[in-house]
């Protein structure tokens, strides 16, 4: 007992938290109304954007390890490179050639193959990867190909690690003079994070193939042509309320004939054609060159995983614009039925009959019923009055057949001035549904902006926060980071989108994923490696509040004073108060939480996520450095006597009788 009062003694006179923060600090009143619960709050409050930037598609998410399996790059050996040295029957550097060509294509979306001539024995080849393969040891993964030989009648596959050690090996064979497609399961028995597939021909001869691929067997729900397992669980845990997908500019493209086309993203992954991705050669300091799209994810996959994480699809469509940022080219209106089909079209695969045109298709891939799409984006990020001709037109044909569907339009790349005033105006007037907004702003812009949607018109459309993500150092500098600073700052601003929940229906944080060789864009709420990935700062943020939205919105006061921001509301599924409280200074802050018309007692729950260090990051090392901690509270009155953390996001679920 004594060493326990000396020690509190020691933290009181060293500790100036102590001497000067929270025993003097007098406690701030939360007043939460619990007797006036006001709007609704949408299930779809927070969810996802997904784009395939930052090798978050192919390379990422969709993890075939094979770089340009179907040899469709620009350059279309990239990625594949001759074996060099003494091959297993001791000639050194076998001769043979590899050429690309496209005589006889598997089928035409596919046009190049690889043919393969060995004219010595034990000629090979190797696949890079994704910035190299990631295998785990005693996992299982997939090889596959295309073959057509008129010679050479099998092919071994080895994988190596990055010292050259063999760590598995297949082999395909029976091969005939058409196309057909040939597996073989590897194991494997070391882990390395830049492995490489090697192709042999042990005997001279010619082969042709094409759609090489290595596909853990092991994916998200044991699917062939699965996602990456635990890139869809950091998805999953954050209870998203909606998919956005695919992005993002992927949809407009740097050109129109490279904008985002899903209707060539379904059905067999062999006859999807590959394109180059608009993130490729975007930034001059990132470049990527081997980026293409291989849409082995397409919109199928996009409406099956949202299906999975409980998300409401919603996906983005081209409007006829390129990226206004890039060329800027524009479909004329007379030329838009194309692009209006697509998106009439695409109603009918997500949620037509099993029987209707492109809902057999859908039933098909192995989804009878409808994905329930209630949402559809014309456009992504557009601006000005060209946009509004185009929109006009989508609007008038898909209203008149699918009042139902609510369309997201967009009000420029910034958050205020032109052309987001004039696209406001313009939005109120032709009464459109959702306007999506995107701010790529500092982090005092978001602890200054919490209550950017107190003085919205309640009658207008309603506000999708579509895009945003705090930037520390300034918008797409390669310096941002994903910090506790940017974290609590979209906390900050995150409490007045709730406590606007009669406008705000939707929010996502972005981008969401990267891979840590082959980014563009930072601050990112995911990041990976070929074998590991975390969430960061932000990324706990977000599913922080994703996990704890209420169905109604509470009055609650403050709402923001002093560093101190709030929201709260009911949950009438579980019957509980939903209080967060973020206290942005460096001091503890005491606090009471007191409940006007509701006398509670109980055992409220808590989530406190914080960090006395504005720098903090998580990281591969540190992955949880900063992350969700629980605990519990007796409550025994409406007056909840409460110690807000330095630099914290908490959140109190309290029972509500
Ligand atoms: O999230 C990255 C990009 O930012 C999106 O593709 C675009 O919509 C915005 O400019």
């Amino acid at each position: 007992m004594r060493v326990k009062i000396w020690f509190a003694v020691l933290i009181l006179v060293v500790s100036p938290v102590g001497l000067f923060g929270q025993s003097q600090q007098s406690p701030a009143v939360i007043s939460v109304d619990a007797a006036h619960p006001g709007a609704a709050i949408s299930p779809t409050m927070f969810g996802i954007f997904f784009e395939d930037i930052n090798f978050g598609a192919d390379g990422g998410l969709y993890p075939e390890l094979v770089k340009n399996r179907s040899f469709e790059f620009q350059e279309p050996l990239t990625g594949w490179h001759e074996v060099l040295g003494l091959s297993s029957k001791g000639i050194n550097n076998p001769k043979g050639e590899l050429s690309v060509r496209t005589d006889h294509p598997l089928n035409d979306s596919n046009p190049h193959y690889l043919r393969v001539r060995a004219y010595e024995s034990g000629y090979a080849f190797y696949n890079v990867g994704f910035r190299g393969i990631g295998v785990e040891s005693g996992a299982e993964y997939r090889f596959s190909a295309y073959v057509r030989s008129s010679g050479a009648k099998a092919i071994r596959a080895t994988l190596t690690d990055g010292a050259g050690h063999e760590i598995g090996s297949g082999k395909l064979g029976g091969f005939g003079d058409e196309w057909k497609r040939f597996e073989t399961v590897i194991r494997t028995s070391a882990t390395a994070q830049h492995a490489q597939l090697n192709l042999y021909l042990d005997e001279p001869g010619e082969i042709d193939l094409d759609m090489i691929s290595l596909y853990p067997v092991d994916t998200w729900k044991q699917r062939p042509n699965g996602l990456r397992k635990d890139l869809v669980q950091l998805l999953y845990d954050m209870h998203p309320g909606f998919l956005r997908f695919p992005g993002g500019c992927i949809v407009e493209g740097r050109q129109l004939v490279t904008r985002y086309r899903w209707k060539t993203t379904i059905g067999d992954i062999a006859e999807r054609r590959t394109i180059i991705n608009r993130w490729n050669d975007e930034f001059d300091t990132k470049p990527a060159p081997d980026y293409f799209q291989s849409f082995g994810l397409g919109f199928y996959e996009y409406f099956q995983l949202a299906e999975d994480i409980g998300a409401e699809p919603l996906p983005i469509l081209n409007c006829g614009m390129a990226c206004q940022f890039n060329t800027d080219e524009t479909a004329a209106l007379d030329q838009l039925d194309e692009y209006v089909h697509d998106a009439l079209d695409l109603i009918d695969f997500a949620n037509g009959p099993a029987t209707s045109p492109w809902g057999k298709l859908r039933a098909q891939m192995g989804h009878p019923e409808p994905f329930h799409m209630k949402m559809l984006g014309v456009g992504n990020e557009q601006w000005g009055p060209r946009y509004v001709e185009r929109y006009k037109v989508f609007a008038a044909a898909l209203k008149a057949q699918h009042p139902e569907i609510k369309l997201v339009v967009a009000a420029g790349p910034a958050p205020a001035g032109e052309p987001f005033e004039s696209m406001w105006a313009t939005w109120r007037q032709l009464h459109a549904d959702i306007v999506d907004e995107h701010y790529y702003m500092s982090p005092e812009w978001f602890l200054s902006n919490s209550g950017r949607y107190d003085h919205y018109d309640r009658s207008g459309p309603k506000v999708f926060a579509g895009e945003y993500a705090a930037q520390t150092v300034a918008t797409t500098s390669s310096e941002n980071r994903n910090n506790w600073r940017s974290a609590i700052a979209e906390a900050a601003f995150m409490t007045g989108l709730e406590r606007n929940a009669d406008v705000v229906q939707m929010a996502s944080y972005a981008p969401l994923l990267a891979h840590v060789d082959a980014w563009q864009w930072k601050p990112d709420a995911i990041w990976f490696d070929n074998l590991h990935s975390y969430g960061t700062t932000d990324y706990y943020v977000q599913k922080v509040f994703a996990n704890n939205v209420g169905t109604r919105i509470l009055p609650v006061t403050p709402e923001d004073v002093d560093g101190l921001y709030t929201s709260a509301s009911l949950d009438e599924r579980t019957h509980e108060l939903i209080v967060k409280a973020i206290n942005n200074s460096a001091t503890a802050r005491p606090a009471e939480i007191r409940l006007k018309g509701m006398n509670p007692s109980g055992t409220a729950k808590i989530t406190t996520l914080d960090s006395a260090d504005l720098s903090a990051e998580n990281s591969f090392d540190h992955p949880t450095a900063v992350a969700p901690q629980s605990s519990t509270l007796d409550v025994k009155s409406g007056t909840i006597p409460v110690e807000l953390r330095p630099y914290s996001v908490t959140v109190y679920r309290i029972p509500a009788q």
